[in-house]
């Protein structure tokens, strides 16, 4: 159990399970890249855990850069998107690789790849630990899902709840 201001949240992904399925990913990446060298274009905070863990099993010659948006406040996501920070390099003919930790209305997603696309990448691909199905709004879906989730709360891994809780081994979720 893991205890956040509060809010109580339970084990909902274990760490074995998630290692097992980003070494999958990994995997899948490899192959589908096996002759570009993607650059990595990774959404923080939350993604920086998956991201490298990610990215330590990537095989392929690759970069990786890191991007910030924010449109999520507490538990429930405002839809207000600010701007994306951090991108100083070319993207011209660039394979680009966003990572997410979690898509949950897809807005933010939607937004970021609306922007990259508008720097002519050769192409855009997501990937993204978590992704909530039933809470998409968005036109997007992403390429590469480690877990297809209910849509509930969830935090570790990298994910927060106001701040907190991205410091841990496992995802929690909120108990209901
Ligand atoms: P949208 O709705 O734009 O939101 O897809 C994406 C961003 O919102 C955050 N988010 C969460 N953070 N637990 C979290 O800790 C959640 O269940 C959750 N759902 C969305 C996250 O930062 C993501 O990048
Ligand atoms: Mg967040």
């Amino acid at each position: 159990m893991l205890t956040i201001k509060d809010k109580t949240f339970v084990p909902f992904i274990t760490q074995a399970t998630l290692e097992n399925r980003i070494t999958q990913l990994a995997e899948q990446i490899n192959q589908d890249y096996k002759d570009r060298e993607p650059l990595l274009v990774v959404v923080l905070n939350g993604a920086f855990i998956f991201a490298a863990e990610l990215m330590k099993q990537l095989t392929i010659a690759c970069r990786v850069t890191f991007i910030r948006v924010s449109s999520y406040h507490q538990t429930a996501s405002t839809g207000v998107i600010r701007e994306i920070l951090g991108l100083h390099e070319p993207l011209e003919g660039q394979d680009l690789i966003l990572i997410e930790d979690i898509v949950d209305t897809g807005l933010t997603l939607q937004r970021v790849c609306r922007q990259l696309g508008d720097r002519q990448p050769a192409s855009i691909a997501v990937a993204t630990l978590l992704f909530k199905p039933d809470a998409l709004q968005a036109d997007l879906s992403p390429d590469y899902v480690g877990f297809s989730i209910e849509n509930r709360f969830v935090v570790g891994y990298g994910l927060d709840y106001d701040g907190f809780g991205r410091n841990t081994k496992e995802v929690f979720v909120l108990q209901e």
